[in-house]
């Protein structure tokens, strides 16, 4: 295990540190004691939220506003700025615009991973945390989901992530394979669904247009920006029809970031880890709607409709893994995720300012 005054000779590269869990996972990483820079291209965030981390943890955060995909850029920085490893948040994530321009999505996640991964072997920085998510599970056919259940995407978004995690284990085993004295080592978390804000209630999600996400929606029609939920499916083989997910506070997704670049640093290099972040707690969007009524004291208009196309009835983690190998476990409920997306969204009804 890293102590404090280990961590501060670490230096990470945060790609995609501005965004949502991005930025709180840079909180995270700064309050255990990491040195950060961040690099984004502000294509779906805004620069305030760096400002934010910054006031929160009292540090300051050296930011690059560049692409990943930009093969010249990235090499100055890392020249400029040598890091001990990398967290790689940048990505493009809309499932519905990703069917819609798959070549954007295959550009910027795929080409811009491969792009960043060949700038870091230049640097020879050959430790990754990177972003994969529940989607690569596709349609599972039990639930909890464990971390060896069949791949498959159903969409160009969950492709990209499918590919990328393949992408990054040939790169270990080729390692392997020539027994490289400095040999990549990846760490595959794989997000269920990621909710709340910083406690601050001054970080959070900041969806740009109509949230397609159910805990931004609720938020929305909670501030009046939105006037009633939809509730996409009451037919579902669940306990009240409606579709149940791993719905798991951001701020416990960062710490198990943490706890993933640290047990790197500590663990033999050359290796492939993946594990699954999520409470292990299934909950339907009903109860979830009442778990914020409940909390925040506001009345969500609701309407059951069809089904979305895509959405499986059930779907949530078995986080034991992670729980044994990492040390990590979700501490927050769902009514602390509810009070805090509450918070954050209240406070900052526009999200963030330009
Ligand atoms: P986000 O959009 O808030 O953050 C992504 C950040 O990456 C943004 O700040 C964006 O500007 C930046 N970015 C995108 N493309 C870039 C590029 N080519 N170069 C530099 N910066 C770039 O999204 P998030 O919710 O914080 O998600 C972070 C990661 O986690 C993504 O890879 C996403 O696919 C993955 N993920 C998210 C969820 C979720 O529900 N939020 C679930 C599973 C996986
Ligand atoms: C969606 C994506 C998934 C992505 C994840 C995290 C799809 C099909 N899947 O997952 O790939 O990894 O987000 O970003 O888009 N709901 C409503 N009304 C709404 C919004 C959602 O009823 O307005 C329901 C959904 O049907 C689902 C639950 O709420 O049962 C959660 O939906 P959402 O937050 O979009 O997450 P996922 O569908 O799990």
């Amino acid at each position: 295990m890293l102590i404090k005054s280990e961590a501060s000779k670490v230096r990470v590269l945060v790609t995609g540190g501005a965004g949502y869990i991005g930025s709180h996972t840079c909180v995270e990483l700064l309050n255990a004691g990491f040195e950060i820079v961040v690099v984004d291209n502000l294509s779906n965030s805004k620069i305030e939220a760096i400002r934010r981390v910054e006031r929160i943890t009292g540090r300051q955060v050296p930011f690059f506003l560049a692409d990943i995909g930009d093969q010249a850029e990235m090499r100055r920085i890392l020249e400029s700025f040598p890091v001990d490893i990398v967290v790689h948040f940048a990505g493009l994530k809309a499932v519905g615009e990703s069917c819609e321009k798959p070549l954007l999505y295959y550009q910027n996640n795929v080409t811009g991973t491969l792009i960043l991964c060949e700038e870091m072997d230049r640097a020879e920085v050959r430790k990754m945390v990177f972003s994969s998510s529940a989607t690569v599970y596709g349609d599972p056919h039990t639930v909890p989901i464990t971390e060896d259940f069949p791949l498959q995407a159903t969409n160009p978004y969950g492709r990209t992530k499918l590919f990328i995690e393949e992408i990054l284990k040939d790169l270990v085993a080729a390692d392997r394979l020539k027994q490289a004295d400095e040999p990549w080592t990846v760490t595959l978390l794989r997000y269920f669904n990621p909710v709340g804000a910083h406690q601050s209630g001054t970080i959070g999600e900041d969806p740009n247009g109509v949230p397609n996400n159910l805990m931004p929606y609720i938020t929305q029609v909670a501030v009046g920006k939105l006037a009633k939920l939809r509730i996409f499916g009451g037919d579902y083989p669940t306990r009240d029809g409606t579709g149940v997910r791993d719905y798991i506070h951001v701020v416990d997704l960062a710490r198990a970031h943490v706890k993933a670049v640290e047990a790197q640093l500590d663990q033999e290099p050359g290796q492939v880890f993946t594990y699954n972040l999520g409470t292990g707690t299934g909950y339907s969007v009903l109860e979830v709607v009442r778990a914020f009524e409940a909390q925040c004291g506001i009345t969500i208009p609701c309407e059951i409709v069809g089904r979305r196309p895509g959405d499986v009835a059930e779907c949530y983690a078995d986080p034991s893994l992670a729980r044994q190998e990492l040390g990590w476990q979700a501490e927050k409920g769902i009514g602390d995720m509810v009070r805090d997306a509450w918070r954050w969204q209240s406070r900052n009804p526009e999200g963030y300012p330009d």
